[in-house]
């Protein structure tokens, strides 16, 4: 072990099964903390985190996510959304105009941000024996969580993030090999189909393991998924949100 930190990290894997302990709001509050003392680009401080413990709108946030019920059994969901809405009110407070929503840049920071923030949210979370599972499904109907959750214009909710008391453990998923990952001085393409070959026959273990009826590996189940544009909503949403996404 190199360090309590670290070994909290390596032993990550998502939650969907959760306790319905609540958790305690110095709990909640010290994950927020952590996850806002992240870097962030410029300084500009373009998250914000909506904490939403209402069993209610839970419910209709598991609905947009295309039914899914460990949002409702958690007891407590975070929305990660990327803020430029802030940013603009400092814009406004000196005389000037901003531009950066409408830059493909914008998304760029604002994930980038958001990712930071959330992976601090996920460390603490685990660090306190609770468990998480991050929630890109809200953007299956980026309209509906808009209107539920009252998100201005400027701003667009990137993911969520699932966190409750454990009921059960879930197996670790292996990653793929390291040196696929791991790239030395310039990025290195000969070994990446071999290292998927086998990732794949491991893949295929692991999902026989804990029972998943079908055959599945990572290229079949990655290859299908990308096929196609899996959340096309997130684009017409994000241009009526003012990221025009056009510079
Ligand atoms: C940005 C992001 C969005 C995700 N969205 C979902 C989701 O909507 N539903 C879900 O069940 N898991 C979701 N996941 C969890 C991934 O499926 C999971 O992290 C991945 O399969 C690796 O498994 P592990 O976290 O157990 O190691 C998401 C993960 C990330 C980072």
């Amino acid at each position: 072990m190199m360090n309590k930190t670290i070994e909290i990290i390596k032993d990550h894997r998502s939650i969907r099964d959760y306790k319905s302990d609540q958790i305690d709001e110095s709990i909640i509050n010290e994950i927020i903390v952590a996850a806002q003392s992240m870097p962030n680009s410029i300084n500009g401080q373009q998250t914000s985190i909506i904490v939403v413990q209402d069993v209610q709108t839970k419910a209709a946030i598991a609905e947009y996510a295309g039914g899914q019920t460990w949002i409702d059994e958690a007891p407590l969901f975070l929305l990660f959304v990327t803020d430029f809405y802030k940013t603009n009110l400092a814009a406004k407070k000196n005389g000037l105009t901003q531009q950066i929503h409408e830059s493909v840049e914008s998304t760029v920071v604002g994930a980038v941000d958001v990712g930071l923030n959330m992976g601090a949210a996920i460390i603490a979370a685990e660090s306190l024996g609770l468990g998480i599972v991050p929630i890109g499904g809200i953007r299956n109907n980026p309209q509906g969580i808009i209107d539920l959750l009252n998100l201005p214009k400027m701003t667009f909710p990137v993911a969520g993030l699932a966190i409750g008391y454990p009921n059960s453990e879930s197996r670790k998923k292996p990653r793929l090999p390291i040196n696929t990952f791991r790239h030395d001085e310039k990025y290195q393409t000969e070994n990446l189909e071999k290292e998927i070959d086998n990732y794949d026959l491991l893949m295929e273990d692991y999902y026989k393991a804990i029972n998943r009826a079908q055959t599945i590996n990572w290229s079949t189940s990655t290859s299908n998924t990308y096929k196609q544009v899996y959340f096309p909503k997130v684009y017409p949403v994000m241009n009526k949100q003012g990221f025009n996404n056009d510079k």
